[in-house]
């Protein structure tokens, strides 16, 4: 495995989180949605990238599945939902968004490297990236690329999927990305009727996270607002809803910015080497680096 990110910066992006899973029907693309509606709910300039290009679900969570994304030629352009996200996703260069992505690795890995240096975000303080699920070399073309503040770990509680988990965790570890924490979803359901809380998985060992030897971030219980919701729409989610979500954008909030993209223009050149700005590295010409 090749173990040498060549990590390109984007000096108008603050933080990028991503989150991850060990796979897929777990709550990834639903705790990505809530993370970046809760920072931009604290006024946050937010960007989603849907990295999971055959299992794109971020428009529709969105509500921008009838929205296509335009390119000049050079740059692609995010779309902008109605609560100021920007999205970038494969289904928004599809006409039909049931139609699959049947591409092998190497082109799956080549549109998260476009996704990443060849799209205009503006200013954003946080991107937040939705992972593929798993260890593929698509997750893997993510870390090697995306110089990622942190990630966050989903997982649900049964043990087999912590296994798979673990394995997330240490492909992380080895691409040096910190990993900031889990979440577990699902491990308990909130009767819509009465409220009791009713346990869906009780191996009796504990949380994931404990025997991930990481942070719990939040429980997040199954909740029918949230299953049978199309979109999510952050002024139609109920309050615990919003306040598990608030929990998320503390954590990506409380991460540092990986040194060399905090490093202000002035202080001595890009990453890539240059001393002076660089379209090598994609960084921005705007803030005069
Ligand atoms: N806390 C939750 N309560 C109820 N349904 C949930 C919850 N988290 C996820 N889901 C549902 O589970 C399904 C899988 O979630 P999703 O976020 O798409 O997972 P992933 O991205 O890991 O594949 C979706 O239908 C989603 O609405
Ligand atoms: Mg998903």
């Amino acid at each position: 495995m090749e173990m040498v990110p060549e990590k390109k910066h984007n000096m108008r992006i603050k933080r990028v989180i991503g989150v991850v899973s060990g796979k897929g029907g777990v709550g990834k693309s639903t705790v990505a949605v809530l993370l970046a509606q809760a920072l931009a709910a604290k006024g946050r300039s937010v960007g989603v990238l849907d990295a999971d290009i055959t299992g794109p679900s971020m428009p529709r969570l969105l509500g921008l599945e009838s929205f296509r994304a335009e390119s000049d030629g050079e740059k692609l352009f995010p779309v902008v939902n109605e609560e100021g996200i920007k999205l970038l996703s494969i289904n928004l260069f599809h006409e039909d968004e049931d139609a699959p992505v049947i591409w092998r690795g190497p082109l799956l890995g080549g549109a998260i490297q476009q996704f990443w240096t060849d799209v205009d975000w503006g200013d954003l303080d946080f991107l937040v990236v939705d992972f593929p699920p798993g260890t593929s070399d698509v997750a893997l073309t993510a870390f090697q690329t995306i110089p990622f503040a942190g990630v966050i770990i989903v997982a649900t509680p049964q043990d087999y999927v912590s296994m798979i988990v673990r394995k997330s965790v240490r492909m992380a570890e080895m691409l040096k990305t910190p990993v900031l924490g889990v979440v577990e979803n699902m491990r308990y359901l909130i009767c819509p009727t009465c409220g009791e809380q009713i346990v869906l998985f009780d191996d009796g060992n504990g949380h994931s996270a404990e025997r991930l030897g990481l942070p719990l971030i939040v429980s997040m219980p199954w909740r029918r607002e949230v299953a049978q919701a199309k979109s999510l729409r952050w002024s139609e989610l109920p309050e615990e809803v919003k306040k598990d979500a608030a929990k998320l954008a503390f954590v990506a909030e409380s991460t540092q910015a990986p040194i060399s993209a905090a490093r202000s223009p002035q202080e001595g050149g890009c990453d890539c080497g240059e001393q002076t700005c660089c379209e090598s590295c994609g960084s921005s010409t705007a803030d005069g680096c």
